[in-house]
């Protein structure tokens, strides 16, 4: 695969103090394509930017926030049944504290938008109706709801429920006012000629993907290929 030029404007390395709540470091760096990674926590990480950059820096934000579904319910994994346990950070603490933690960093989000950029979160149905909530109440403007179909999915243990095999990814612009970057003829070559819906079927990561070591929620890079 060959990836274009990187056509960034050099972003500076953010130095932070660690807090209680996280160690507030960029663990991974690369000048050449533009990228940094921080581990830090969300909302501190996004206040310093903005302190930085008050009108606004990106261009797109792609977020893959806490689903709040590790609560005690089980699981298909390697054919076993498992509790639902992906971490502490999974763990609702009821609907109104997570739409409360999913205004506030959205809020933030929304702030480091340039006026024509957009965000895309992705989440389940724990989570995904608290965000596209929270974009309206902070009046984005919301352009798509995407369905990431896995044609793969675990069996429903229970035999109670359709078998879930969906995702949604959200996308919207920082505003009504937003004129917001959508490369259709691009798109379009990539999807044979025609015009690319908003379901799109693809399979979980697979071991080659995962080979910097295993998130239980991990997005394929099809993802993102789509939406770069
Ligand atoms: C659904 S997972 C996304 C994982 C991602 N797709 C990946 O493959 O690394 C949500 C992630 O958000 C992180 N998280 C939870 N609360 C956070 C916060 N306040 N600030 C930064 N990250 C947070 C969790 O540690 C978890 O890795």
């Amino acid at each position: 695969m060959n990836y274009p030029e990187p056509k960034h404007d050099s972003f500076p390395l953010m130095v932070m103090e660690s807090s209680v709540y996280s160690p507030n470091q960029c663990v991974f760096q690369n000048d050449e394509f533009g990228v940094w990674l921080y581990h830090a926590n969300c909302i501190e990480f996004m206040d310093m930017v903005s302190r930085k950059y008050p009108d606004g820096r990106f261009d797109m934000i792609f977020a893959d926030p806490p689903y709040f579904l590790s609560n005690g319910g089980i699981t298909c994994h390697a054919g076993k049944m498992v509790k639902v346990d992906k971490g502490q950070w999974d763990k609702s603490n009821g609907p109104e504290m997570n739409h409360e933690f999913n205004m506030e960093w959205l809020l933030r989000c929304q702030k480091l938008l340039k006026p024509n950029g957009t965000i895309l979160v992705s989440g389940t149905h724990h989570v995904i109706h608290s965000i596209g909530y929270a974009m309206q109440q902070l009046r984005m403007k919301i352009l798509n709801d995407i369905t990431w179909e896995k044609p793969n999915p675990p069996p429903n243990l229970s035999c109670r429920y359709f078998t879930h095999s969906t995702e949604t990814i959200i996308w919207a612009a920082k505003n009504e006012k937003s004129k917001h970057c959508f490369n259709y003829d691009k798109i379009r070559e990539i999807n044979s000629g025609k015009q690319m819906k908003s379901v799109w079927t693809f399979t979980s990561p697979n071991g080659d993907e995962k080979c910097f070591g295993k998130h239980p929620t991990q997005k394929p890079i099809c993802t993102k290929r789509g939406l770069s």
